[in-house]
C-alpha cells in the first residue's frame, strides 16, 4: 500500500538518493538540504512503498511583492523513476494540498506543465495577476489560492532556488 505522510527525522538520506535519481543529478537534492538547513521547509512529504521511500516533495515560502502572506511554492517533486506513471505525484501533490489547507496556509504557487497541474485546482498564476519575479515563464507558474482574496503581484522563490536553476 502506497503511503503518504511527513517527513520524519532521519528520512534525510533515503529522500536524498530519491531526488537524485529522479533528476538524474544532484542539483534538487542540495536544493532540498539547503531548504532543511535553512529552516525553509514548510511542508515535506513523501510517498513509501513497502517500508521504502519512493517519492518526495518540499513546500517552501514565498514571498508576494516581497512579503510572506502565507503562500508556498511546490518544489521539486520527485518519484523514484522504476515508479513513475503509477499516481505517485498525484497522491503526494493531493495529500499535502489537503494538509496546507488544513493547516491554514494561504496559497501554493509552482512552475510546472499545466496539462499536469491544472487537475489539481491549479490555474495559470496571470489568471491571478501573480508573475514569476526572476523570470518570463508564460503558463508554467500556477496558482491555488485556499484563502480570498487571492494576492496579485510578483512571486519571489527562497533565495536557495537561486542556484538551482535550469
Ligand atoms: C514529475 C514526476 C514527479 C511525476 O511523478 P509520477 O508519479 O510519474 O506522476 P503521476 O503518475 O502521478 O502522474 C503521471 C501523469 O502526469 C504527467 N506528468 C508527469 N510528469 C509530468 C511533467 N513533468 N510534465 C508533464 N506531465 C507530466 C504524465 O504525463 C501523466 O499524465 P497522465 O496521467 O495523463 O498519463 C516524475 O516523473 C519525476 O520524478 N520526474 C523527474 C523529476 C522532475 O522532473 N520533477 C518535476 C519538476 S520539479
Amino acid at each position: 500500500m502506497l503511503i503518504c505522510r511527513t517527513e520524519r527525522p532521519g528520512d534525510g538520506d533515503e529522500i536524498d538518493e530519491v531526488v537524485c535519481t529522479a533528476f538524474d543529478r544532484e542539483d534538487e537534492a542540495d536544493l532540498v538540504w539547503a531548504l532543511r538547513e535553512q529552516a525553509a521547509i514548510s511542508l515535506s512529504q513523501v510517498a513509501e512503498y513497502e517500508g521504502a521511500i519512493i517519492g518526495h516533495l518540499a513546500m517552501s515560502p514565498v514571498f508576494i511583492n516581497g512579503e510572506d502572506i502565507g503562500w508556498l511554492a511546490l518544489a521539486p517533486i520527485s518519484v523514484w523513476p522504476d515508479c513513475q506513471r503509477q499516481g505517485v505525484a498525484t497522491a503526494m501533490i493531493q495529500s499535502v494540498l489537503d494538509s496546507a489547507n488544513e493547516l491554514d496556509w494561504a496559497g501554493v504557487v509552482l512552475l510546472g506543465d499545466p496539462r499536469f497541474y491544472s487537475r489539481f485546482g491549479f490555474k495559470p498564476a496571470l489568471e491571478l495577476g501573480l508573475e514569476y519575479a526572476a523570470s518570463d515563464t508564460g503558463e508554467q507558474l500556477m496558482a491555488m489560492a485556499f484563502k480570498q482574496p487571492a494576492p496579485s503581484g510578483l512571486v519571489t522563490y527562497h533565495p536557495a532556488f537561486e542556484k538551482c536553476e535550469g
